[in-house]
């Protein structure tokens, strides 16, 4: 069709007086004009919606700069009437308001939480620290101990293969015949006797995962810390099942007291109390053991061995001369040893000794060979060295009773 056409068409039915084609046409021109000008106003309105963005973003950065730092603070109780009291770790406890947009659900003793400047309000909850468990926990590479690097205390593998290990790789065997499992188990026995060794060694034969922490590092390095990385330590444990929780030095934490005067003890007691909540809240069939190491069982608090807790107490006594020989074939494994060495007369001569120092025996007997040039350790090295060990030993006994 041609233009003429067109128009025509488009013309068709309409008057056709003199002017009134000029109107039209320029009534067509304003619509045109209006179309355009509603096109740039959506633009414009457009730009205008992302200055007014960009304007708030702006504010809000400014508002950021502005503002003071908040507190951190970790939640020790909250109270009935909706405050909280709270830790904060440069300071003596808190009793806070908390603000109407937190749910007082989320707060929980050991929560982290920011308050504001002045520090009279809990304003916001805080994610939990990841990093914490890495400073407090270690979980044990493997593998590194086995139970062949234990000297001696066969019964006592024994049962830890029985009442730990057993139930986290088998636990029908025990729904099967009914029993509930121990939750706890208590390494105890005088210093270097090998508790700590032992579950290390645990942790080497198992593919549980191995938490461990130290209670005196609880108390002493992470202050006002102590009862919530007891938390996420069993958090952790049971987001890993099947775990082994292994708290070495436990009278850290675990002693009785008589009173809980200072903010130190007060801090000790909420870590206890922790412990005893975590454990008290889990399922002896749950596969989480906790094992934990004490060579001062004398003071511990007797709520930690209450059933349901470490109800099951593994001694560890002074190794027997079965034990010794034992020990000394350990630490002499990689010994180039002279024939005259008899394992089993050193470990006559050294009635009374602990595993660890059987094994600073073994070193100072190095020693003393290499003083003498030579690279094979000689049964006088060892005479020496238990004189020295031993010597050094009374030495410590001695002033001991002095200082006593
Ligand atoms: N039965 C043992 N067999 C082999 N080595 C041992 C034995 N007992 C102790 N040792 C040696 O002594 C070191 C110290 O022992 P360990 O740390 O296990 O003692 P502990 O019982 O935990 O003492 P503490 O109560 O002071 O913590 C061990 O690393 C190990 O080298
Ligand atoms: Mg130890």
């Amino acid at each position: 069709m041609s233009e003429y056409d067109a128009n025509k068409v488009e013309n068709q039915g309409r008057s056709t007086k003199p002017g009134e084609s000029e109107l039209y046409i320029r009534f067509k021109e304003l619509e045109n004009k209006i179309r355009l000008l509603e096109a740039e106003r959506a633009s414009l309105l457009i730009e205008r919606e992302q200055y007014v963005r960009d304007l708030e973003y702006m504010r809000r950065e400014l508002e950021q700069a502005r503002s003071s730092p908040l507190v951190e603070a970790s939640v020790v109780e909250v109270l009935d009437d909706g405050r909280a009291v709270v830790h904060s770790s440069n300071g003596p406890n808190l009793v806070v308001y908390v603000s109407q947009n937190i749910d007082l659900k989320q707060l929980k003793p050991g929560t982290r939480v920011a308050l504001n400047q002045r520090g009279s309000a809990v304003i916001e909850v805080l994610p939990k620290s990841q990093d914490m468990y890495v400073k407090a926990m270690e979980v044990i590479e493997r593998p590194k101990f086995r139970f062949q690097d234990v000297g001696g205390l066969k019964k006592q593998i024994e049962m830890v293969k029985e009442i730990v290990i057993l139930p986290l790789t088998k636990p029908d065997l025990f729904k099967q015949v009914g029993i509930d499992p121990p939750k706890g188990v208590l390494l105890s026995g005088p210093p270097g006797t090998g508790k700590t060794l032992l579950a290390k060694a645990v942790a080497g034969e198992t593919n549980a995962t191995f938490i461990s922490t130290v209670g005196s590092e609880l108390v002493q390095k992470f202050i006002g810390e102590g009862a919530r990385i007891v938390r996420e330590l069993f958090d952790l444990a049971r987001e890993k099942a099947p775990s082994i929780i292994f708290i070495d030095e436990i009278d850290a934490i675990g002693a009785k007291r008589m009173d809980v005067g200072t903010s130190g003890e007060r801090e000790v007691q909420r870590t206890f109390m922790q412990l005893i909540s975590e454990m008290d809240g889990f399922d002896p069939l749950d596969d989480v053991k906790v094992l934990a190491a004490t060579n001062r069982i004398d003071i511990l608090d007797p709520a930690l061995l209450r059933p349901g807790r470490f109800d099951r107490i593994i001694h560890i006594d002074y190794p027997s001369l079965e034990d010794r020989v034992e020990i000394f074939k350990v630490h002499t494994k990689r010994v180039n040893l002279h024939s005259s060495v008899d394992l089993h007369k050193l470990a006559e001569e050294t009635e009374g000794t602990t595993g660890a120092e059987i094994r600073h025996i073994v070193i100072e007997a190095g020693l003393s060979a290499i003083r003498r040039g030579s690279k094979i350790v000689e049964k006088e090295d060892f005479e020496n060295a238990i004189k020295t060990v031993l010597t050094s030993k009374a030495g410590k006994t001695n002033a001991y009773a002095l200082f006593v």
